[in-house]
């Protein structure tokens, strides 16, 4: 959601720019811009559209001349995508230009202040705000104009700052949005996100909230809001440039959902050692945990659904009752949190807004916080008292697969963890348990050997304009994972019900041909899913169910059959999902859709 790129250095800012802004096109937008600091002034283009557009317009960046520079992808929020509301966004008199990512929430009464003031405000948009605002308090230091904004804005944001009084310098500071800090070799850069940098520097800082970040020449400063010089630690990012390429696929989606046995494999493996879990980076006591009175889990989106599955199966194993919470109601909703409690947060980017809030607000009640976060020092993985990293490597694609998957493994690890510390998982329970976990990578590689049925399947089925997904306990849970990915992607009609509730309205809109996914891989429960088969038979479905090798009864209800490897009903959803990832990433392919940037959708969600 908004992409943030800015350079510094000695080579033309333009085309770097242009080309760390493709790579954060996965992030969602709907128009880009960049301003380049040459002769003095500012040279400013933007406009709506695909990132091609700007490219073609500014012929690949060699139009701009100067090696400083900010650019910019919008998600609009404030005022429709158009060339106006596009960023970057100047000061009046051109002395200042401002990329932002993020909503400053009192921007209209900032907006009639400036206008009283004199400002002519020429956008829609709640960052135009700021340049002026900038450009009001400068003196001569930008450093003093930056801190005197900050003050005055309210909300989040990610900001690149020039200005053409400051011919040599860059700017940027956050809060609550992210940002990240490339450190070069003589060239240093900013940027919503590692992959956008990474094909020239693998160094980077990450900043705190209200941290400046005051760029001269090649040298760096990060200043508190109080002036203090603030000294960091590099981190250096270790995946290589490949893990955010293509690699010879057609989509980011398919190549994620192929790497999906590797992800969970290094999220997994050493964690496993000598037959114990071990995990080091959880500090939670076992005094602690049994202790625990309750455990939240909050997510959005796909995390929400693996919070869904992570319920059944800690309750399973430890007895404890489990609460899954969308962020964006726990943080408003007044939670009976509290500090005999655990709350389990599950984030890919670990920077979603009410992730990140309802995160806060847990911990001001005084629980303990575990994140489960895939990208490295974001804001969630540093606000947590415990992370458990899922190191799925980046996600480029919008509709999350490995990174799903690896959540869902950190959820087993934990809840195996919590069960043996509590006492409710016995020596030999754990072993079974641990010995069937490590088999899920090579039984995951199997399912994905045989893609082939399942893309020949959507080329027939892409043109449905419903499709009802059922199942029952953990199968339930995958099914919201499963109608998620295919509406998102495939802009199909779906919905996930638990096939229980099924005479209670759903019934009632299947017709001859709707599309009917059945997941029946709960041994305790197959005879049930199966009757609720044949309810949607007899009313003119088309069934296509996922079930586990040997449960061929089910052929005489189903129209298509998809077999998993046998495995324990407790980690079936871990290999549930691998069809349904595959099934909507064809249905989407086959559609034409845009498949690893569907529309008005974005993958790192800052704002509310
Ligand atoms: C967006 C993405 C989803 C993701 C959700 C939560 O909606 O498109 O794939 O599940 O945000 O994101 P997070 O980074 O917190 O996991």
């Amino acid at each position: 959601m908004c992409g943030i790129v800015g350079y510094i250095g000695k080579e033309q800012a333009a085309p770097i720019l242009l080309s760390g802004l493709e790579k954060l096109e996965y992030r969602g937008y709907d128009s880009a811009g960049i301003a380049v600091l040459g002769d003095n002034k500012i040279n400013m283009v933007k406009t709506k559209g695909r990132l091609k557009v700007l490219f073609e317009k500014i012929h690949g960046g060699t139009d701009i001349k100067g090696s400083i520079g900010i650019g910019h992808t919008r998600w609009a929020t404030h005022g429709a995508p158009s060339d106006i509301n596009s960023h970057p966004h100047m000061s009046n008199g051109g002395k200042i230009a401002v990329v932002h990512n993020g909503i400053i929430e009192n921007y209209l009464k900032l907006k009639a202040s400036l206008e009283e003031k004199g400002y002519k405000f020429v956008s829609d948009t709640d960052t135009e705000v700021i340049s002026h605002l900038i450009d009001y308090y400068y003196n001569g230091n930008m450093i003093d104009a930056i801190i005197k904004t900050i003050h005055r804005i309210e909300g989040s944001y990610a900001l690149g700052i020039i200005s053409s009084e400051h011919p040599g310098e860059l700017f940027a500071v956050r809060k609550a949005s992210p940002l990240i800090v490339g450190v070069g070799n003589g060239e240093n850069f900013i940027a919503s996100d590692i992959p956008a940098i990474i094909s020239r520097t693998r160094d980077v800082y990450f900043l705190e909230d209200n941290e400046i970040v005051w760029f001269k020449g090649d040298t760096i400063k990060i200043l508190d809001a109080d002036k203090n010089e603030v000294k960091k630690d590099i981190f250096h990012v270790d995946w290589d440039v490949s893990a955010a390429e293509k690699g010879g696929y057609e989509h980011f989606m398919i190549k994620e959902i192929m790497e999906q046995p590797k992800a969970i494999e290094d999220t997994v493996c050493p964690r496993i050692k000598n037959g114990e879990i071990v995990l080091d980076d959880i500090k939670i006591t076992k005094e602690h945990i049994e202790k625990l009175k309750r455990i939240y889990i909050i997510g959005c989106g796909s995390a929400y659904h693996v919070g869904v599955v992570g319920k059944y199966v800690i309750e399973k194993l430890t007895r404890i009752p489990v609460e899954v919470d969308l962020a964006s109601e726990f943080r408003y909703r007044d939670p009976l949190v509290g500090k005999d409690d655990l709350v389990i947060v599950i984030s890919q980017s670990g920077e979603t807004a009410d992730t990140l809030a309802a995160l806060r607000e847990a911990k001001k009640r005084g629980a303990r916080v575990l994140s489960v976060v895939n990208v490295v020092g974001s804001s969630i993985a540093r606000d947590s008292d415990d992370v458990l990293y899922t190191w799925a490597g980046p996600e480029i694609s919008v509709a999350t697969t490995k990174a799903y998957s690896t959540q869902m493994q950190a959820l087993y690890l934990i809840a195996i963890h919590l069960g043996i510390n509590n006492g409710h998982i016995t020596e030999e329970q754990k072993n079974d348990l641990l010995a069937e976990m490590q088999t899920i990578p090579s039984k995951v590689s199997k399912i994905l050997t045989n893609v082939s049925s399942l893309q020949s399947y959507a080329s027939k089925k892409y043109s449905s304009k419903d499709v009802f997904f059922l199942g029952r306990g953990l199968d339930y849970c995958v099914a919201l994972e499963g109608s998620l990915k295919l509406k998102e992607i495939s802009y199909i009609h779906s919905e996930a019900y638990a096939a229980g509730e099924l005479k209670h309205g759903t019934i009632s809109l299947i017709e001859d041909g709707t599309l009917v996914i059945a997941l029946a891989t709960q041994k305790d429960l197959f005879e049930k899913i199966l009757s609720n088969i044949k309810e949607v038979k007899a009313r003119g479905a088309t069934v296509f169910a996922i079930a586990l090798e040997g449960n061929t009864e089910i052929e005489k209800e189903a129209d298509f059959v998809v077999y998993l490897p046998k495995i324990e009903s407790i980690f079936t959803p871990a290999l549930t999902v691998i069809p349904l990832q595959i099934f909507s990433y064809y249905m989407a392919v086959n559609k034409g859709c845009d498949v690893d940037k569907p529309r008005n959708l974005a993958k790192s969600v800052t704002v509310e």
